[in-house]
């Protein structure tokens, strides 16, 4: 992996005044290309991959469940203790597929998904996941971001000083909120919580509008949504990857096809 050492000047060290030191954020090189698809269905992913739109792809799953266009990166993930019989079998397939990282538990500072406490996560991620760390680069559970105490970043921060040996080098968040400037702040926030752990990345996993959870509510403001963050998420060094929630009918389609959002996901 190449790495490099950013110095980070503007506003934080015009801010904390005082001969503060200076930040030295280490982050690898993203790819070329950060955008993702997360997908139930493998068809919904087609439409994004024309002409080069996406890199990778997931399925909150291990295996990919169909065939993804060439190109496409597969992403397993370990989503929770559902998945945990045929781990193995399923993991060892998609390494040998040429998948090269692994993707932790799905929210598991939530009740109704993944479920666990920050001890818990860390003694299954050190069983499930680290003893892969020598055939593909792991990253965090995905944690929500919600700011009530014991969630979202908070609750990575327990999981991550709990997991001192499980090998980790990305961190991975959601985001639902209500604006670009919410989302912003959050994805600068996190950035920050990965500097802090000397994470070499992070990967936003699912993100959008509060409104847009079960299908873009007005594709006008969804577009918007988009032409705003996605070039903005291309330049932030310490993004490495992102997937939009998602890629299906309603949200970046319509139908089969690219609606008005999924084009503006695609070609910034
Ligand atoms: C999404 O669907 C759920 C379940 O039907 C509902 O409770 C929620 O209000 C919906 N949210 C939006 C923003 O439409």
């Amino acid at each position: 992996m190449v790495s490099f050492t950013k110095l980070f000047t503007a506003g934080l060290v015009a801010t904390s005044a005082m001969a503060a030191p200076m930040e030295v954020k280490r982050f690898a090189t993203p790819p070329a290309n950060k955008r993702g698809a997360a997908y139930n269905d493998v068809a919904a992913v087609d439409p994004l991959a024309n002409n080069g739109g996406i890199s990778w792809a997931y399925d909150w799953a291990g295996s990919i469940f169909g065939i993804l266009p060439s190109g496409v990166e597969f992403v397993p993930m370990l989503w929770g203790a559902k998945d945990f019989g045929g781990w193995i079998t399923t993991i060892e397939t998609a390494l040998s597929s040429g998948s090269q990282y692994i993707l932790g538990f799905n929210e598991p500072d939530m009740p109704s998904q993944a479920n666990m406490s920050p001890g818990d996560a860390a003694s299954f991620y050190k069983t499930h996941i680290t003893p892969f760390a020598g055939q593909a680069k792991l990253i965090s559970p995905a944690v929500t971001s919600s700011t009530n105490t014991g969630m979202g970043l908070s609750w990575f921060e327990s999981f991550i000083g709990s997991c001192g040996g499980c090998d980790i080098t990305g961190l991975a968040v959601h985001w639902y909120g209500n604006t670009a400037d919410e989302f912003k702040s959050f994805v600068t926030q996190a950035m920050d919580t990965a500097s802090k752990y000397n994470l070499d990345e992070l990967w936003i996993t699912e993100f959008a509008l509060n409104a847009d959870v079960n299908g873009s509510s007005d594709l006008a403001t969804t577009t918007a949504f988009l032409n705003d963050v996605i070039p903005w998420l291309n330049q932030q060094d310490g993004v490495t990857r992102y997937s939009y929630f998602m890629a299906a009918d309603r949200y970046l389609l319509s139908g089969n096809t690219l609606n008005q959002a999924g084009l503006a996901y695609v070609s910034q």
